[in-house]
């Protein structure tokens, strides 16, 4: 049973947090975490300019997805950070390249998930996930979010990301904040949520 973490992140603070989905994921017997990073759309000279380079590199080393490869997983958690409320252009340019699986109902079935970042607390992570659920219904993905079940969503002592439709993390206006141990716990709980639904799923 395959899992598919395909993300993008700019900064690092959706790296962290698909790293948390994958070891959530592999907390079900029989589940394989595959993480997997979307190409990059800009130049080298822009990403040097947005302070992006150093991050980028230390990101390197995840391979770049294929869309071909979406129809061989089980799952997918798509892990993307928030552009003015809605997924980031490399995330739509990599989705947008889906049309041949979509003609061929490749995707039908599959289980379907969605995580974020942004910079400021109501800067639109639940805009980004729910409008991208939009793409994976016409996908046929059948969306799973983060179920209350998961009581980190429920703090107030503390600004935290997280909500029922997926993982979250808030980066900050410059990006100096990290994921919370308690963004993490929510994204390793998404992770293990879509994994035992896809192996049940998997099983008929
Ligand atoms: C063009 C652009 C648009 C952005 N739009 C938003 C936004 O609408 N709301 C917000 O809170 N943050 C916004 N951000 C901040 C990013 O969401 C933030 O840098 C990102 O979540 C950090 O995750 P990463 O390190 O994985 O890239 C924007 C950033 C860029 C470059």
């Amino acid at each position: 049973m395959k899992v598919l973490i395909v993300y993008y992140s700019m900064y690092g603070h959706i790296h962290r947090m698909a790293q948390a989905v994958a070891e959530g994921v592999k907390e079900v017997a029989g589940a394989e975490a595959v993480l997997r990073r979307v190409p990059e759309t800009l130049s080298q000279e822009i990403l040097g300019k947005m302070g992006a380079l150093e991050a980028q590199k230390s990101m390197a080393h995840i391979p770049i997805c294929t869309v071909d490869e979406l129809a061989t997983a089980d799952a997918v958690i798509f892990g993307t950070p928030t552009r003015f409320g809605n997924m980031c252009g490399q995330m739509r340019q990599f989705l947008d390249a889906t049309g041949g699986l979509w003609q061929k109902g490749a995707l039908v079935g599959k289980v379907g998930s969605v995580f974020a970042s942004s910079a400021t607390q109501h800067g639109g992570q639940e805009s980004t996930i729910l409008s991208f659920h939009i793409t994976l219904l016409h996908q046929g993905f059948v969306i799973v979010g983060l179920p209350y079940t998961f009581q980190g969503q429920m703090r107030i002592d503390e600004i935290t990301g997280g909500s029922p439709y997926g993982a979250s993390t808030i980066a900050g206006g410059q990006g100096e904040r990290l994921p919370t141990e308690n963004e993490l716990a929510s994204a390793r709980y998404q992770g293990k949520h879509v994994a035992t639904i896809a192996s049940k799923l998997a099983r008929n």
